[in-house]
């Protein structure tokens, strides 16, 4: 773990060194792919999503206090090592024309609702799935071909840094739902190598594409959301569920490591957000925050698990680790990318190859959009 770390972190710097990418750009250029935890506002173009927060009181802590699409009440991860890199945090694929200069900046593709594999989610009708996300970056890359000619573009895709952050519905929302084919059909075994050998593939064709510095954010303890500790018989964390995830995130290590050996000049790296994550649940006193073991809106146990308007908020929302019964606060995602930030800054030491941090981290969902 350490080693991989200082891997993110070194690539953090190579890239903070080299940030000069092609032509045109000034600052680091980032292409974002994800689910809730990321998204920025695609599914607010899509009609027929039934994953989205473009409503009260989600952004009530954001700029001007209004709905973006955000999943939580201010910023995402994201959002904030953006801020941190300097650079603003992209725009939703969905907002640009392809004529647009801002896709020579930075994209971002996440969809609540998605995950690794297609059936992911597919109760939320309408969403982008990692597949889908990749096609959209597939045809950001020509548009950028058409811009600045084809070996810029090149030089571009390979100097930019893709954040990936999916897998969080892959169990929330399909693998954990006794409604859906996958859990029935498969043992864990199984599906946690459907997902690897599924995600092996979009990584190979997002290389493929030009992407060389990538950092994949594995994932938070989902076993200690609200939406699954409602299922258990005193409020506890499923253990079971944080084993699938230690389980699934082992596993994006090993196969990050070796695409690394395989393919020429691919600097992938995993950003570790698990045990951020469960020490802000452990701990919240050490961090400022008072309650992590329910949400500031108090929908545990609502169907969807999301804030609704007509919720009653908590008194301080500086106080919750989580804003709903999958998001964490925005208090909570500003102690996350704190930690992401600086354990890449602790990496001088190690010489290595790959990109660097990373981005949200945390929960998902269940019955409900993540
Ligand atoms: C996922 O969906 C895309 C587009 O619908 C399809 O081309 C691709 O083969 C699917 N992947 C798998 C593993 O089924
Ligand atoms: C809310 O909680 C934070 C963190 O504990 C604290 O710093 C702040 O003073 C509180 N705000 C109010 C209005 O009580």
């Amino acid at each position: 773990m350490a080693a991989l770390t200082a891997i993110v972190l070194t690539v953090f710097a190579l890239t903070i060194c080299n940030a000069d990418a092609a032509d045109a750009t000034t600052g680091q250029v980032t292409y974002v792919f994800g689910d809730s935890m990321a998204e920025v506002g695609n599914n607010n173009y899509l009609p027929n999503a039934l994953a989205k927060s473009n409503y009260p009181w989600y952004g009530v802590d954001y700029i001007k206090g209004q709905p973006t699409g955000r999943f939580t009440n201010g910023r995402t991860v994201g959002d904030i090592m953006s801020a941190k890199l300097g650079v603003p945090s992209p725009p939703p694929f969905l907002s640009l024309s392809m004529n647009d200069d801002a896709i020579l900046k930075g994209v971002n593709y996440a969809s609540g609702g998605a995950g690794i594999l297609n059936e992911t989610g597919l109760y939320f009708i309408q969403k982008l799935s990692f597949y889908d996300q990749i096609t959209c970056f597939e045809k950001t890359k020509a548009a950028i071909v058409r811009k600045i000619g084809k070996e810029s573009a090149e030089e571009l895709c390979n100097e930019a840094i893709y954040f990936i952050g999916l897998g969080s519905n892959d169990y929330v929302n399909n693998f954990l739902q006794p409604f859906m084919a996958d859990g029935q059909q498969y043992t864990h075994d199984e599906f946690v190598g459907l997902v690897i050998t599924t995600l092996d593939g979009q990584l190979r064709r997002l290389y493929d594409l030009g992407a060389r510095k990538v950092v994949f954010h594995g994932l938070g303890p989902l076993g200690c959301i609200p939406s699954q500790r409602v299922k258990s018989r005193n409020g506890q964390c499923l253990h079971v569920v944080n084993n699938y995830v230690t389980e699934f995130n082992a596993r994006v290590k090993d196969l990050l490591d070796g695409l690394n050996n395989k393919l020429p000049g691919a600097q992938m790296a995993f950003a570790d957000s698990y045990s951020i994550v469960m020490d802000l649940i452990n701990n919240p006193q050490n961090y400022g925050f008072k309650i992590s073991h329910t949400s500031c809106c108090n929908v545990d146990s609502v169907i969807g698990g999301l804030c609704s308007p007509n919720s009653k908020l908590c008194a301080n929302r500086s106080e919750f680790v989580f804003w709903d019964a999958y998001h964490t606060s925005d208090a909570a995602n500003q102690v996350i990318a704190d930690r992401l930030f600086s354990d890449r800054a602790d990496v001088g030491r190690a010489p290595s190859p790959a990109p660097l941090l990373g981005p949200a981290a945390s929960p998902g969902p269940a019955p409900s959009p993540l």
